[in-house]
């Protein structure tokens, strides 16, 4: 496993993370097999929100691994809030509130990031800094990111918030590349060329803000898996040779796709199952070439101008 230093952090992080969504239902033998998986593997970085699982999922994690000082030394937790039932929610008593929550679910006294999940139409900046050092001077929480933001909420965001983004988590994947395509189509009559994301990905590298790729092996919004799927047959037919070519499965393909873009992103992997994450974890060693990185990305159906 290869390891990123986190810009404006001294976060040493697995370029592959973990994402504890999932794992909610799952038997405490089963989470605790996962996770120590993960880390034999050599990931070190765990991702939750304090409404995966309503909440289930950090509370399960800490109970599986029986939580404890010791291995919350070696590990980065990260988590997320802002996200209520009908509602987004960034005012200061929220963010406060949830971070609480969370600590406590996760029985640790701080988490290492906090990240604002979905922007809030209604946010008031100048509130979320309040919280943010609150919770920063009080220790209980040692980096802060967003989720799901364009450049301009992130602007604002600094305006009044004195500690640096330090990460962006968003959706990115093969099948799911429009932070690229309208970067490749630049003032063209197509449709990858509209710019949805006020250009995100150049923003982030500009300003040293790691992106987390969520759900790196769904297309459309969890409509399923594009590896192994007959919607996708060039790109699995791609993928699949490649793979065979490098000695590896699919999985570690459609990751090192993503690894092999120079933004130096950290992928966040869903998977319960550690057979999967293994193979996952081969695409560490995986350094796709420009022109295999293309294929696949003009396999997925894209097309260069
Ligand atoms: N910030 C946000 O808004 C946001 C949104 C969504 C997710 N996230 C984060 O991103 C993490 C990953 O999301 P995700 O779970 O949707 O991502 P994912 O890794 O793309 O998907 C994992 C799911 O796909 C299944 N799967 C089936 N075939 C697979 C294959 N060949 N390779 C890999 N997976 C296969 C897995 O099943 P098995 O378990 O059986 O392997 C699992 O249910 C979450 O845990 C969460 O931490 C963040």
């Amino acid at each position: 496993m290869k390891y990123i230093k986190i810009p404006n952090s001294d976060i040493k992080a697995s370029e592959i993370s973990l994402g504890c969504m999932r794992i909610s239902k799952m038997t405490n033998q089963e989470i605790s097999g996962l996770v120590h998986t993960a880390l034999d593997e050599g990931i070190n970085f765990f991702d939750h929100a304090d409404i995966y699982g309503g909440g289930k999922s950090e509370e399960r994690f800490s109970e599986a691994l029986d939580m404890n000082p010791s291995l919350r030394e070696k590990i980065y937790l990260q988590t997320k809030c802002g996200i209520r039932k009908g509602s987004f929610d960034f005012s200061k008593e929220h963010i406060l509130e949830a971070v609480d929550g969370s600590l406590s679910r996760l029985r640790t006294e701080y988490v290492d990031v906090l990240l604002l999940h979905r922007p809030d139409a209604l946010v008031e900046p100048e509130e979320v800094a309040e919280a943010f050092t609150i919770l920063q001077n009080s220790g209980k929480v040692k980096y802060f990111g967003v989720s799901n933001q364009n450049p301009m909420q992130i602007e604002l965001l600094s305006k009044f918030v004195k500690q640096k983004i330090i990460f962006n988590q968003l959706q990115f994947s093969i099948t799911n590349s429009g932070m690229i395509d309208a970067g490749i189509n630049v003032n063209m009559e197509n449709n990858p060329s509209i710019n949805r994301d006020g250009s995100i990905l150049d923003y982030c590298r500009l300003k040293e803000i790691t992106i987390q790729p969520w759900s790196p092996f769904q297309y459309g919004f969890f409509e399923g898996v594009f590896l192994d799927n007959e919607k996708f047959p060039e790109l699995n037919q791609k993928i699949n040779a490649i793979a065979t070519a490098m000695g590896v499965t699919n999985t570690a393909i459609a990751i090192a796709w993503i690894l092999r873009h120079p933004a130096r992103m950290q992928p966040i992997v869903g998977t319960t199952n550690p057979g999967r994450l293994k193979d996952i974890c081969r695409a560490s060693g995986v350094e796709l070439t420009r022109s295999e990185w293309y294929e696949i990305y003009i396999a997925a159906g894209n097309k260069l101008p």
